[in-house]
């Protein structure tokens, strides 16, 4: 097998299902975010087996084995990689034979030839929007709903004329007729002798979507002034297109310098952010969201804000889509927008300033686990207030930032009626609780982890025991934030840099995830399968599970890369002195300056 693109093992990855493939070894148990069960790899009575569906991984607490799918699928079937790649693909119906010299390329060439040929298609719609005659009532359509020139021609919009006109396009530029049913751009009308093959689109707006590598690999079409329907037809999966597993505009949004993303249901609203400036905005392509979606939006954020239609219908899928968002880990708010319907309409009728307003109160998650456990309760009834605070209280004591907690304990006040400063007191012993017991399951943790000898994984880790733990601690936090994989391969300030990392494991880890990705330009742990052992893997992903709970912020980052450093040049001081006293040592047996003894 030649190397195999990272996007294609996204993509297999994507399609299996790391919770179901685990659960066929071990009964798990859903827990927040993850899920615990008996560890398949070693027996066990409690279970501390964890997979993570977020970033597709797994860890066992009991006995330190870890990984991404592929290392579960070769421990668990004890497969080599290629052997578990393929198993793997087979199950997604992904086809790695194009990548092996002695496959069929056929398949693949039509994946590739479908994005060609989308390409072929946008600049067709293009050229025909922008046609002087055949595109004035589009132009005209789109200037209405106040798109600009540049913002049209951004998100490459076009106009489908219908007819057979794409067809005989395509067929000049030596398309075949299968390639293009296939790739939802035309279709076949009529029965045995009487088949013609025309266009999908016809008298519509059109949409490229366009993937984070920069494909076009399908399109929704739009009616104009809502004649005709249905209002939008998009492509169906194709061999080159998964609906469920893209999201409109997050080529764009993935470059956005925000912190989060905002996901809206319709490509006109996240038009309409990206033209106002707000470029973190994505949306689906026109269905519910799914499992596969909020795992891609885990992989390129931590916070999302949910910003769907205001009326019932889309606020209903907002409650449906929040569940999903927080199985990923994600940190989750709505906004819900007041006297429009949605984004788009909200922001031509009150500014993107008081867009920004909004955005900047949507609501946290507090507000719905509130009122969720308010209507478990009679808040007339003293006692049910009482019961409910402390359930609002154990979820405060939870989030881990204190300027949320601090926010969080002023609503709970005034939702409950009790004090701010019984609340306080009643989560702080929460915490201190909390802490108590995780300091005691840290102890035996580390007990467990230096019994026995040495360090069989990190073998320089005893030679340098501080300075390796910052090493490992900086890893920990790029492979659970890769944000900070692409600070550390932009040099930024307070990244680390390869001459950082002494110990021969940290610097080969390091050169690997920077590399990564610069090749790529996104990380994920599966990259890391086929260069590191089982065992390594089972180390990375300690290191990145390990961050769990602790503060990964900025600073805490910029802080261990400079107590990496102060280290390093305490113990090359520590090598220096070192040297000196030897060469003392030497001048006064040999009676001779040093530089003079040599050779
Ligand atoms: N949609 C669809 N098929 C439809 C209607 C809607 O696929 N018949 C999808 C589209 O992706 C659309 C999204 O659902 O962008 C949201 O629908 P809607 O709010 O009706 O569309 P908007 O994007 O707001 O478009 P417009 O403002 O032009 O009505
Ligand atoms: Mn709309």
């Amino acid at each position: 097998m030649d190397k195999i693109p990272l996007g294609v093992i996204e993509e297999i990855k994507e399609r299996n299902d790391i919770v179901e493939l685990a659960g066929r070894y071990t009964t798990l148990k859903r827990r927040g975010s993850t899920y615990t069960g008996l560890c398949p790899f070693h027996s066990e009575k409690t279970p501390s087996f964890t997979v993570y569906p977020s970033n597709g991984s797994f860890y066992c607490f009991g006995c330190g084995v870890g990984g991404d799918m592929i290392s579960f699928v070769m421990r668990a079937e004890n497969l080599t990689y290629p052997e578990a790649l393929s198993a793997l693909a087979e199950r997604a119906g992904v086809n790695l034979s194009a990548y092996s010299r002695d496959g069929d390329e056929e398949r693949y060439v039509s994946r590739k030839r479908i994005f060609e040929m989308n390409r072929d298609a946008a600049r067709f719609y293009r050229d025909r929007l922008f046609d002087e005659r055949e595109g004035a009532a589009a132009r005209e359509y789109l200037t209405s709903r106040g798109l600009s020139q540049e913002v049209i021609k951004r998100f490459g919009l076009g106009y489908a004329p219908g007819g057979s006109r794409l067809f005989s396009h395509l067929r000049s530029l030596g398309y075949k007729s299968e390639e293009m049913t296939a790739g939802f751009l035309c279709r076949e009308y009529g029965e045995g002798g009487n088949k013609t093959i025309r266009d999908l689109f016809f008298n519509r707006v059109m949409f490229p979507i366009i993937n984070t590598s920069g494909n076009v690999i399908a399109f929704g079409g739009r009616v104009m002034n809502n004649e005709g329907s249905p209002k939008y037809l998009n492509s169906s999966d194709t061999p080159a297109f998964k609906k469920s597993s893209n999201l409109y505009a997050l080529n764009f949004a993935k470059d956005s310098s925000a912190d989060s993303l905002i996901l809206c249901e319709g490509y006109m609203d996240v038009i309409a952010l990206h033209a106002s400036g707000i470029s973190n905005a994505v949306a689906t392509l026109g269905t519910a969201l799914t499992q596969e979606q909020a795992r891609i939006i885990a992989k390129y954020t931590k916070r999302v804000i949910i910003n769907y239609d205001s009326d019932e219908a889309g606020q209903r899928a907002a409650s449906r889509a929040i569940g999903l968002l927080e199985d990923v880990g994600l940190d989750v708010r709505v906004l819900k927008l007041k006297g429009a319907k949605d984004p788009d309409e909200y922001i031509k009728k009150f500014g993107v300033d008081s867009f920004r307003d909004a955005l900047d109160e949507s609501s946290t998650k507090f507000s719905y686990v509130a009122s969720k456990i308010m209507s478990e309760y009679d808040m007339e009834s003293e006692s049910d207030r009482i019961s409910a605070a402390k359930r609002m209280n154990e979820y405060i004591a939870g989030v881990s930032s204190s300027v949320e907690r601090e926010i969080y304990i002023h609503q709970a006040s005034e939702l409950t009626g009790i004090s701010e400063e019984s609340i306080k007191s009643d989560i702080s012993l929460i915490i201190k609780k909390k802490a108590a017991s995780k300091k005691k399951s840290d102890r035996e943790k580390l007990i467990l982890d230096s019994s026995g000898y040495g360090d069989r994984i990190n073998r320089d880790k005893l030679k340098t025991l501080r300075a390796a733990s910052c090493e490992e601690a900086l890893l920990g936090i790029m492979l659970a934030f890769p944000e900070y994989i692409r600070s550390a391969a932009e040099g930024a300030d307070g990244a680390p840099t390869r001459k950082d990392f002494r110990t021969e494991f940290g610097g080969r880890v390091f050169e690997k995830l920077v590399e990564v990705y610069k090749e790529n330009g996104f990380f994920d742990l599966s990259a890391l399968t086929p260069d590191f052992s089982l065992d390594e893997m089972s180390r990375l992903t300690k290191l990145m599970q390990g961050r769990d709970g602790l503060d990964n912020s900025e600073s805490v980052f910029a802080d261990m890369t400079a107590a990496l450093r102060r280290e390093n040049e305490r113990v090359s001081a520590k090598n220096m002195d070192a040297i000196d006293a030897i060469m003392r040592l030497r001048r006064k047996n040999t009676g001779d300056d040093p530089k003079h003894t040599e050779g």
